[in-house]
């Protein structure tokens, strides 16, 4: 039985994540802004978390860890996103992206690495995302805050000193979930960009539909989390996202990937 702090339990990717470790028998703090929407399920302890808030995030995971004594896994998976056009991006918009996406992130991955760099062993799964080096449109802030995460996550793989103390970064690519009902749009005040952020709008929504449940994700977290040696990345989703666009992306001239992006999202 294993001991997890999981961000994020309330729905979708971490949702399924909580259910699936729940059913095995583990025992999950689960955060939310309002813990009251985490499912009530033995074992499965709900917890006040808000990104955005420094404090808040200091708070819930020392109250988590008081009570569990010690964690296995840290999952890193709350997020959320924007959308609207980069050039009219407020400093606030970005701030925000990058508190919910990057700062708070990084400030329960120190936690947690303080408590098992401690006890010499532990799994930190940091759920970043394949915008980090696919970007979507219209999301700047997002993708540019899921690759500084990302590019965090593998200087400490790089850093790390042999230890028990693991991290990976779980890359999902798109995963039919409510993500993009959270999502506030930004795209009215410039008419320019009117006709792409409709079709990339379109193409984002069309894309989550047809995409694989969280489900998926939850099982490779599962794989990830009972691995002696899990791999430092692993990107989950549908075969042709998660498979065939990195690996042909990887050999392409900067140029075709930005045309091929844009071929993709139609505008
Ligand atoms: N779905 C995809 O296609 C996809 C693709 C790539 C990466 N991802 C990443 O996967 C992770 C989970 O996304 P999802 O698709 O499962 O979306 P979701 O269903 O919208 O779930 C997001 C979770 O994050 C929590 N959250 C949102 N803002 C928060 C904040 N400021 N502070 C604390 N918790 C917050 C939400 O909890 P409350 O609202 O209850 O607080 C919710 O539990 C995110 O990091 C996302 O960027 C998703």
């Amino acid at each position: 039985m294993k001991r997890l702090f999981l961000t994020g339990a309330s729905s979708g990717i971490g949702l399924a994540i909580a259910k699936a470790l729940n059913a095995r028998g583990d025992e999950v703090w689960g955060t939310s802004r309002d813990p009251g929407r985490v499912p009530q399920l033995p074992r499965l302890h709900p917890v006040r978390l808000d990104l955005s808030d420094p404090n808040s995030i200091d708070q819930s995971f020392k109250t988590a860890l008081s009570e569990a004594g010690h964690f296995d896994v840290v999952i890193n998976n709350a997020g959320s996103g924007h959308f609207g056009a980069a050039e009219h991006l407020s400093e606030a918009e970005i701030q925000s992206q990058f508190q919910i996406l990057v700062f708070g992130q990084l400030q329960l991955m120190r936690l947690a690495m303080a408590e098992m760099r401690e006890r010499g062993h532990g799994l930190i799964i940091n759920v970043t995302s394949l915008a980090s080096s696919l970007p979507v449109p219209f999301m700047a802030a997002y993708n540019a805050a899921k690759a500084a995460l990302a590019a965090y996550t593998m200087s400490l793989q790089l850093e790390l000193p042999d230890s028990n103390v693991r991290i990976v970064d779980l890359q999902p690519a798109d995963i039919s979930t409510g993500f993009n009902d959270a999502v506030p749009k930004n795209v009215d005040h410039d008419a320019r960009y009117q006709e792409q952020v409709a079709k990339t709008w379109s193409a984002v929504e069309r894309n989550m539909k047809n995409a694989p449940p969280p489900e998926l994700v939850a099982k490779h977290a599962l794989r990830l989390i009972d691995s002696t040696n899990p791999p430092p990345r692993i990107i989950v989703g549908d075969a042709f996202q998660s498979k065939v666009a990195p690996l042909i992306f990887r050999f392409l001239p900067q140029r075709i990937r930005v045309w091929g992006l844009k071929m993709y999202y139609g505008i």
